[in-house]
């Protein structure tokens, strides 16, 4: 077992992360907040570089897409606006009905379903991409997570991550201290926790998430946990410019990835 790895998920430590995560997420204000948030992304000009960047790595046919962790299905609709069959799973259903309501709104058809990232209710070898954007930075057992996901993935298919801390942590200075000026802002604005949870929900979850064993962590780190699963392959693609990082401004900011890494399912 490496450091990433538990079978204990229910118990002690990781089970007492994985209900202050659990309770982080199935805050329904907090999936409202996150709905805004892909609404503003997909309305604004950055969704063409989210476009080109998916198309580039996964290709224009239409493939059998899972986003892992799809919060408001915004990485799924992105997918499925572009021809592909998608499902969106997470294990929050204030999360989900965010993304069944945008998906009708805006028009695209992905199916959303309940599942946890790391013990997946799909057939081994049912999907050619697993996808995901910020979420392994919240699960407890990563290295659990993505053998689960290497293993609903065909022969041949791709894993595709996007996340939002670049290798180099001084590279996104800027971007925390707007970040922070941001959450200061909205604090003032709400009279509240700048993410909507309640005090002890927070409490909670501020105190769990810095033990989160891929909390900040940089590609590198997510990369070797793909080459410890098996894929082969792998690489980190630097998309920061293709996003124009430091022009992007606005709540949508901090959801602007830096990097994808990639890897592929052996045939
Ligand atoms: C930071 S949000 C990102 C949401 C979405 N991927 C996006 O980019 O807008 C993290 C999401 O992962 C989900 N999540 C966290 N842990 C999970 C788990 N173990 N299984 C399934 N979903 C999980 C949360 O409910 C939340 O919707």
């Amino acid at each position: 077992m490496t450091e990433h790895e538990t079978t204990e998920t229910t118990g002690g430590p990781q089970g007492r992360l994985k209900s202050a995560a659990s309770a982080r997420w199935n805050d329904a204000r907090s999936a409202e907040m996150w709905g805004q948030y892909a609404d503003g992304v997909t309305q604004h000009d950055g969704r063409r570089a989210w476009e080109r960047v998916i198309r580039d790595i996964v290709g224009d046919d239409s493939r059998r897409v899972l986003d892992v962790g799809t919060g408001a299905g915004f990485l799924a609709g992105l997918y499925a606006q572009l021809g592909h069959d998608v499902v969106g799973c997470d294990f929050s259903e204030p999360m989900l009905e965010q993304a069944r309501e945008r998906a009708e709104r805006d028009g695209f058809d992905a199916r959303f379903t309940t599942g946890d990232a790391e013990a997946l209710p799909f057939d081994d070898a049912s999907f050619d991409v697993v996808t995901n954007r910020v979420m392994i930075w919240s699960l407890p057992n990563p290295g659990i997570a993505v053998r689960e996901w290497y293993r609903v993935l065909r022969p041949g298919g791709q894993v595709v991550l996007f996340g939002n801390h670049p290798e180099d942590p001084t590279r996104s200075l800027t971007e925390r201290a707007v970040r922070r000026l941001y959450a200061a802002s909205l604090r003032v604005r709400r009279g509240k926790s700048a993410n909507s949870l309640d005090d002890d929900t927070q409490r909670t979850w501020y105190e769990a998430k810095t033990d989160l064993p891929f909390h900040h962590a940089p590609p590198s780190k997510i990369r070797s946990l793909f080459d410890a699963a098996g894929f082969v392959d792998t690489r980190i693609v630097d998309v920061a410019e293709t996003f124009d990082q430091w022009r992007t401004l606005g709540p949508w900011r901090e959801r602007v990835p830096w990097h994808v890494v990639v890897g592929r399912k052996p045939e």
